[in-house]
């Protein structure tokens, strides 16, 4: 029998298991039940972070992940590698946590690079510590950059990421402005605390010449203090901003990428939107994401999860590790569910999983 889980976690399975391929074509890319392809992968690379933001991370941090539970860096590289040869995967996201917690990130960056020459490879990150690193990333074959950044109004960045680290984050951005890194693009999670900060922010980064994307706030904070009722909504946030910009609709780079960008002041400048709760984007997702301690997810909220790390250290070949993925991500779930009556939120944080 099998479950089409229609938005709605599945049932736990041991993710050592082979999860069920009834009626999947024999395709070599990532397809799902749904007809969607996953050719953007998201590999986290650890759980801890140098921040507390609210709205992902517990106050006293997530407990830590043995160290030989996490994935190694010829390991990352190896999936890596298969996942764009095999699997049709374009694009590689590092994130977290904070990869730039791994002292070893700059070797699974540049043995990523050489086993999938011509793949896309980017960093999320909260950029602290990233001026004095950031130099060895790019040339170990780093591509792109996304620094996440809520407010540059410091007592509220304080707030709401519960570390005084402010002048640190913005010293990350402006070494990545340096380098040249561009676009620059910032991410903010659309917070109640931080709405009134958001057209300085806006201001800040057009300045700075970055793209910056707000994001509404999902239900993957460890502390399950989100609520529907209490979340900033798109239409919320671009009344903010409209009170100090001109902002024209300029529509989506391409349909899966799940911003909607707007025009600032008439252009050339943009803001983007992600309304990943009122207008979710779940039917065009192409994201496959792995976990630090090496299972693949098929969906930020799907609880059911397939364990690559077992067949990596077990000796298995690159034929098995494809096969098992491609499985994991045909179960993929229809959508979050978010606004279903029934919405569980998964039971990882969005640290735990990697954004
Ligand atoms: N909702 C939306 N985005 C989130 N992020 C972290 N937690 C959440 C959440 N609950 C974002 C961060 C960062 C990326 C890693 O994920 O802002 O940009
Ligand atoms: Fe750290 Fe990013 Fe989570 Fe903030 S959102 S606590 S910076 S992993």
């Amino acid at each position: 029998m099998t479950t089409i889980a229609l938005g709605l976690p599945q049932r736990r399975r041991d993710p050592a298991q082979a999860p069920p391929i009834d009626g999947r074509p024999d395709l070599a890319g990532l397809i799902d039940r749904f007809g969607r392809v996953a050719r953007d992968l998201r590999v986290s690379v650890t759980e801890t972070c140098s921040l507390r933001c609210t709205y992902c991370m517990p106050e006293q941090g997530l407990p830590a992940i043995a160290r030989d539970e996490l994935l190694t860096a010829p390991e990352i590289a190896r999936l890596v590698g298969l996942a764009v040869r095999e699997l049709g995967i374009r694009e590689v996201r590092f994130t977290g946590g904070e990869p730039l917690m791994r002292a070893d990130l700059g070797e699974i960056v540049g043995l990523s690079r050489q086993a999938a020459p011509d793949a896309e490879l980017a960093l999320t990150t909260n950029g602290i510590g990233l001026d004095k690193r950031l130099p060895a990333l790019l040339a170990a074959g780093l591509d792109r950059v996304n620094i996440s950044l809520d407010t540059v109004n410091p007592q509220h960045f304080a707030r709401l990421t519960r570390r005084d680290r402010l002048d640190a984050v913005i010293a990350g951005i402006e070494a990545a402005h340096e380098a040249g890194i561009a676009p620059l693009k910032l991410n903010a999670v659309m917070m109640r605390e931080t709405l009134a900060d958001a057209p300085e922010l806006l201001a800040w980064a057009v300045a700075r010449d970055a793209r910056l994307r707000f994001i509404e706030q999902m239900p993957l904070d460890a502390d399950r203090a989100w609520a529907r009722e209490h979340m900033v909504t798109a239409a919320e946030l671009l009344a903010v901003l409209g009170e100090r910009f001109g902002l024209v609709e300029a529509g989506r780079h391409d349909p899966s990428a799940p911003a909607e960008e707007w025009l600032v002041d008439g252009g050339p400048a943009t803001v983007g939107i992600i309304a990943s709760v009122t207008r979710s984007f779940c039917q065009a997702c192409d994201r496959t994401r792995i976990t630090a301690e090496g299972t693949v997810r098929s969906c930020l909220f799907g609880d059911d999860e397939t364990d690559l790390r077992v067949l990596l250290r077990g000796g298995a070949s690159d034929a098995e590790l494809a096969e098992r993925w491609r499985a994991a991500m045909w179960n993929k779930q229809a959508g979050h569910g978010i606004s279903l009556p029934d919405f569980a939120p998964p039971s990882r944080s969005m640290g735990a999983i990697g954004g």
